[in-house]
C-alpha cells in the first residue's frame, strides 16, 4: 500500500487567501521554512495503477497536477478510482465538482454525507451514470475493488461550519469519520478530523501501521491569539496537538508511523526549525507536507 499525500494543510490551505498572520506572511514571501501547503487529501493505491483518495478538498486539481502519478495514461482515463468521503466540510467535499468531465469513478461515503451531496444540487454535476455513490456503514468492512478493504471509522466530530445554524443539524451530521484501509497485511488510518483523543479513539487508532491524524491546531486558542478568529479547535471540532489532553500526549507510544496533517496555517509545527516541529518529532511524530509518499 502506497500513500501519497496530496495535501496537507487544513481547510484554506497555507497560505490561506485572506490571511495575513504571521505564518501566512513567511510562505507568502516564500521563507523555504514555511512550504506552502494545499487543502488536505491523501491518495492511496496498492497496485500502483488505481489510486483511492481520501477526501476531495477544492484544490485537488492542482493536486492532480502537480503529481505525476495522478496523470492520465491515454485520452480519456484518469488513475483516480474511488473517492471515500470522511467529512462534509467544504474541505472533503469541494473537489468532487473538480471531478466531473465524464469519468467513471465511484463515491464511497457514509448515509449523512451522502445526504448532503444529494441536497446540494450543484453534485449532479457528476453524472450517475459514470458517478456511483456507494452508501458505506461505519464500522463495516468494504472491499473498494482495488485490493484495499476500507472501514469507516466513527470520530467525535461536529456538523460542518454551513449546517451550523440549522436547528435540525442532527447528531447524526455531526458524525464525522476516518478511513481505515488495509491491503496487503498493512493499514493505514486517516483520520483529518477528531474532536477529542477519548479512550476508544486510543484504542481505535491502536492497531494501524500507519496513522494520519488531524494536525489542525498545535494549542487550543492559537486563531484567536493570531487574532484570525473566535474559535477554539475545541469549538471547530479539532482536538490540538500539545497539551495533556491534546493528541501528542495521548497517542504517544502507539505503534507505526503517526504522521500530522490537516495542519491549520496558524500552527508553528509547519515552520521547518521551530521548536513546535521539534516538539512532535520528539514525540515519535512526523509533519506531512505536500507530495510526501509513504509506502
Ligand atoms: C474544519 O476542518 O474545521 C473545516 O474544514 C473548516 C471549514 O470548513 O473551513
Ligand atoms: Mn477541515
Ligand atoms: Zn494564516
Amino acid at each position: 500500500m502506497r500513500c501519497l499525500v496530496l495535501g496537507s494543510a487544513a481547510g484554506g490551505g497555507f497560505p490561506q487567501w485572506n490571511c495575513g498572520c504571521a505564518l501566512c506572511g513567511l510562505a507568502r514571501a516564500g521563507d523555504p521554512r514555511a512550504r506552502p501547503r494545499t487543502q488536505v487529501g491523501v491518495a492511496v493505491t496498492e497496485d500502483g495503477e488505481r489510486w483511492l483518495l481520501v477526501g476531495a478538498s477544492p484544490d485537488l486539481r492542482q493536486q492532480m497536477l502537480d503529481n505525476p502519478a495522478m496523470a492520465p495514461v491515454s485520452p480519456r482515463h484518469s488513475p483516480v478510482a474511488a473517492v471515500v468521503l470522511v467529512s462534509a466540510d467544504v474541505d472533503g467535499v469541494a473537489g468532487l465538482l473538480v471531478l466531473r468531465e465524464q469519468q467513471r469513478l465511484r463515491v464511497f461515503a457514509p448515509e449523512p454525507i451522502l445526504r448532503i451531496l444529494e441536497e446540494n444540487r450543484i453534485f449532479a454535476a457528476l453524472d450517475p451514470a459514470l458517478v456511483e455513490r456507494v452508501a458505506v456503514v461505519p464500522g463495516v468492512a468494504l472491499d473498494t475493488g482495488l485490493g484495499i478493504t476500507l472501514t469507516l471509522l466513527e470520530m467525535p466530530g461536529k456538523v460542518p461550519l454551513y449546517h451550523e445554524d440549522r436547528a435540525a443539524a442532527s447528531a447524526e451530521q455531526a458524525a464525522t469519520y476516518a478511513a481505515r484501509l488495509e491491503a496487503g497485511g498493512r493499514t493505514a488510518i486517516i483520520a483529518p478530523a477528531c474532536a477529542e483523543v477519548t479512550a476508544s479513539v486510543q484504542q481505535t487508532l491502536a492497531g494501524a501501521d500507519l496513522l494520519f491524524f488531524d494536525g489542525t491546531l498545535f494549542t487550543d486558542d492559537e486563531m484567536i491569539r493570531a487574532g484570525v478568529s473566535q474559535k477554539t479547535g475545541r469549538r471547530m471540532g479539532h482536538v490540538c496537538v500539545s497539551g495533556p489532553e491534546g493528541s501528542m500526549a495521548r497517542l504517544a507510544g502507539q505503534p507505526g508511523r503517526r504522521i500530522y496533517f490537516h495542519i491549520n496555517n496558524t500552527n508553528p509545527m509547519l515552520l521547518d526549525g521551530s521548536p513546535e516541529r521539534a516538539a512532535v518529532q520528539e514525540a515519535g511524530f512526523e509533519v506531512a507536507y505536500d507530495g510526501m509518499e509513504v509506502l
